[in-house]
């Protein structure tokens, strides 16, 4: 069997994993959920379940990868606990359940940058008509699948990271630079100031699970991604600092994404911010108007150019995505990487057709689930991301618990002493045995519960 490929080195490893995590859910996902959360007190919120409960998750699930060397199920066979080899798989089904509808989403967005590169600023009006054109989307996640299945099928260093190191850079930048044009743009401080000043009395319950949900999403965390790519990592590097780095670039692109959409949001509403159409289309139907306005050259250059950037952030993150299955196909099965990428890509996509006709096209799957007690029915996609959100921390919770109380602390902190220098005397080998055994399985559990 050839032998596993690996990271070239730590950058490499920080860029993918960042990719990873940095993707629809910063991009598509954030701003919506934070105006859906009230504002600025979502994001304060978000902040700290990042830091204080997704870290330690994330610096576990490396460990337990760079251990290993295994995917998320063999992981757990290899440390001596077959039978925790379930959770794995869980992680596994969750990765498809995932890529099976983030796909569609991707390729819309592709989509959008090839409506907005011919100048058809009138897409903005046109969503519900775009996203029931069968054959128009089939084929933009067909491309998106294919584009995915390419990179990942080259292999870890070939194909992962090199993506990973073309695709991130030209990300900040695209970010940056609409996220200054913004600025300039009439009404942009009403759009900052709602994204930035607090109102803790729009806190409620539901707010803080949305919270903790959307830290898990983006940081790709609780389904084995990082298991994953955490076995692909040098044993000389420090998981400690690269955790930290991606913890950052993923909470600082969202964080830069908001401030960038804010002020278009507020620009095309005049505004006026209690009166935000768009829900999960915002981008989708805000944006393309707002692009229009700026005048045909600049509308065209900007507007191809953010669907550009979010199509380079998606494609990151559903290689991420399909590697998690297919790493399972290989190290279990000892099956060739491009057999293995070619049926989970064909099984993922066919799982997605629910996702990509349930958005107005198939009566079915549009209304698909009617929650007791609510009024308004819930699209397949929708339904799916929610029992996605709900095993993802689910899956968190249960792999602190396993490395705390399973396979125990001292191994934990061993794997992580190795290429961190001094650790075992520092105060961040406190921060992570106290949120291992103690913060994170409480609190996450107790949230879980409350999500449910
Ligand atoms: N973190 C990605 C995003 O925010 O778009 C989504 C994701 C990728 C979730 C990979 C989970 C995962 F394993």
């Amino acid at each position: 069997m050839a032998a596993r490929g690996h990271f070239s080195n730590r950058l490499g490893f920080i860029l993918a994993a960042a990719g990873s995590a940095v993707g629809l859910g910063n991009i598509w996902k954030f701003p919506f959920e934070v105006e859906k959360g009230g504002g600025a007190a979502f994001v304060v919120l978000y902040l700290i379940f990042c830091f204080a409960l997704c870290f330690p998750v994330m610096v576990t699930e490396i460990a337990i990868g760079r251990k290993t060397e295994k995917n998320p199920a063999g992981a757990f066979v290899a440390l001596g606990f077959p039978k925790w080899k379930y959770l794995g798989i869980l992680g596994i089904i969750s990765g498809i359940i995932i890529l099976s509808f983030y796909n569609v989403v991707a390729g819309w967005a592709f989509g959008y940058f090839i409506e907005m590169a011919q100048g058809n600023f009138e897409i903005g009006n046109q969503f519900g008509d775009f996203i029931t054109n069968i054959w128009k989307i089939s084929l933009y996640a067909i491309l998106f699948m294919g584009a995915t299945a390419l990179i990942v099928s080259k292999g870890i260093s070939g194909g992962i990271e090199r993506a990973a190191k073309i695709l991130m850079p030209s990300l900040i930048l695209m970010i940056l630079g609409i996220l200054l044009y913004s600025f300039t743009l009439p009404n942009a401080m009403t759009g900052i100031k709602y994204y930035l000043i607090p109102e803790f009395s729009e806190l409620n319950l539901a707010t803080i699970g949305g919270a903790l949900r959307q830290a898990f999403f983006s940081l790709s965390l609780g389904m084995g991604a990082l298991i994953t790519y955490g076995s692909y990592f040098s044993k000389d590097e420090n998981i400690i600092a690269s955790a930290a780095s991606i913890t950052l670039f993923d909470v600082g692109i969202a964080f830069f994404a908001g401030l960038m959409l804010f002020p278009l949001v507020s620009y095309s509403t005049g505004g006026d911010m209690s009166n935000i159409q768009g829900g999960a289309g915002l981008i989708f139907t805000v944006l393309p108007g707002v692009f229009q306005s700026l005048g045909p050259i600049l509308g065209i250059v900007l507007g191809s150019l953010f669907f550009l950037l979010l199509s380079f952030a998606a494609l990151t993150s559903t290689v991420s995505l399909l590697e998690v299955p297919v790493a399972y196909i290989v190290d279990e099965y000892k099956a060739n990487r491009n057999t293995a990428v070619i049926i989970m890509a064909v099984i993922i996509f066919v799982t997605g057709i629910p996702s990509l006709i349930g958005n107005g096209y198939s009566e079915i799957f549009t209304n698909f689930v009617t929650y007791v007690g609510a009024d308004h029915p819930t699209d397949f996609m929708t339904f799916l991301g929610q029992v996605a959100d709900i095993f993802l921390l689910f899956g968190g919770c249960l792999i602190v618990t396993f490395a705390a109380y399973v396979w125990k602390k001292e191994n934990l902190h061993a794997e992580i002493a190795q290429g961190y220098e001094g650790y075992h005397q520092s105060f961040v080998k406190k921060f992570i045995n106290i949120t291992v055994s103690y913060v994170c399985p409480v609190l996450l559990g107790l949230l879980f519960v409350l999500v449910i």
